[in-house]
């Protein structure tokens, strides 16, 4: 049976990169449904040679649907998941609406697809969780490890297409001597950086910061992994850099860890110390897979119990859409046949 699809957000970074990849992975289907907020209704985009109307989302705009593919904020996800699976659909979420809910599945298929199972809402998880998952999970899996301190280099993508605008703006704005317009960010984010606009919680830690923790505890099943991050914003276009400290419990040398991530589905080894070419952010746009380099003993560990690593990874590809378009197929192959 081929699946009706519906995206929710279709209008949106995420949603945009929904299309190119289902078009891409010439993903088979009945029909596609686009959908997004009453601002886009009436709006088309070409998808297959066609142009496909935006509809506003409405209670009927599930009927039929098998999957629904959502991108549009926590609070709509909120509001029209349950209205989804209530008519018949299963819900594959971007947002954090329902991502540490211990009834739902927090889903990286590379690294734990069995928790599907018969969900019908299934969480994607953070854009920098999975960036980062996708290279720490391999050398986990061999070496078991015990403690994980992130660096984030995050691009204005992750805040959307008006964030990608904002940095495009200012760039231009401040060629020109002119002050920055800031709309999306609370700081200027062209020639700048600044940490994470997320809130900041009694603990210190920005909301980015605690859902790289908890996301990466509740996808590895370890609750009790020891993660600290710092998650920092960056004047970069579209794809997230991440600097990846492991501790292991057991010891790994560097050329191990390069052979098993070199094996690692949906990771590219780019480590050539003699060229100093390493993952950049402008290699990883576009790309499915997440780059990683830089991979060298820690010096500060004994007994090789530490590596060090970077990882970048196009977070509306990996880190949204396509990781939700592999639980879609995962689905699709399992239980919609
Ligand atoms: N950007 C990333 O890298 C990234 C990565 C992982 C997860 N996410 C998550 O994915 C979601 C979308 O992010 P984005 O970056 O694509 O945002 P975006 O570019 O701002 O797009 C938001 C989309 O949501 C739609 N929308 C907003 N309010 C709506 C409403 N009340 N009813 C129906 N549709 C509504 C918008 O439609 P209109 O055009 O009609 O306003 C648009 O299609 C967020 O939850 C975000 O946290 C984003």
């Amino acid at each position: 049976m081929k699946p009706t699809i519906a995206i929710l957000g279709a209008t949106g970074a995420v949603g945009q990169e929904f299309l190119a990849i289902l078009e891409q992975r010439n993903t088979p289907m009945a029909s596609l449904r686009l959908l997004a907020s009453p601002r886009s209704a009436g709006k088309t985009v070409k998808f297959r040679g066609e142009h496909l109307p935006i509809e506003a989302v409405g209670p009927k705009s599930f009927d039929g649907v098998n999957i629904a593919l959502f991108s549009a904020g926590a609070s709509v996800s909120k509001e029209w998941a349950p209205i989804a699976v209530k008519s018949g659909a299963v819900v594959i979420d971007n947002s954090s609406a329902f991502r540490m809910d211990p009834a739902i599945p927090l889903v990286i298929p590379e690294i734990n697809s069995e928790a599907i199972g018969n969900a019908r809402i299934i969480a994607n998880p953070n854009c920098s969780t999975i960036i980062m998952n996708m290279v720490v999970w391999p050398l986990h899996k061999a070496r078991r490890a015990k403690r994980i301190v992130v660096s984030t280099y995050q691009a204005a993508s992750g805040a959307g297409w008006q964030a990608m605008q904002e940095l495009e703006n200012q760039a231009r704005e401040m060629l020109a001597g002119k002050p920055a317009t800031m709309q999306v960010f609370p700081h200027p984010i062209a020639f700048n950086l600044f940490s994470h606009n997320t809130t900041i919680g009694a603990d210190g830690y920005n909301v980015e910061e605690t859902k790289m923790v908890l996301e990466t505890r509740k996808i590895f099943n370890e609750p009790n992994l020891a993660i600290t991050a710092t998650c920092v914003r960056v004047p970069v276009l579209r794809a997230h850099s991440e600097s990846v400290n492991i501790t292991f419990e057991q010891p790994i040398t560097e050329r191990e860890a390069r052979e098993i991530l070199a094996k690692a589905p949906g990771v590219k080894v780019v480590d050539d110390r003699a060229a100093n070419y390493f993952p950049m952010p402008k290699d990883a746009s576009g790309q499915d897979d997440c780059l990683v380099g830089r991979i060298r003993q820690d010096i500060s560990q004994p007994d090789n119990r530490g590596l060090d690593l970077f990882v970048c990874g196009d977070q509306l590809r990996k880190g949204a859409a396509l990781n939700a378009v592999q639980i879609a197929e995962v689905l699709h192959f399992c239980y919609l046949q």
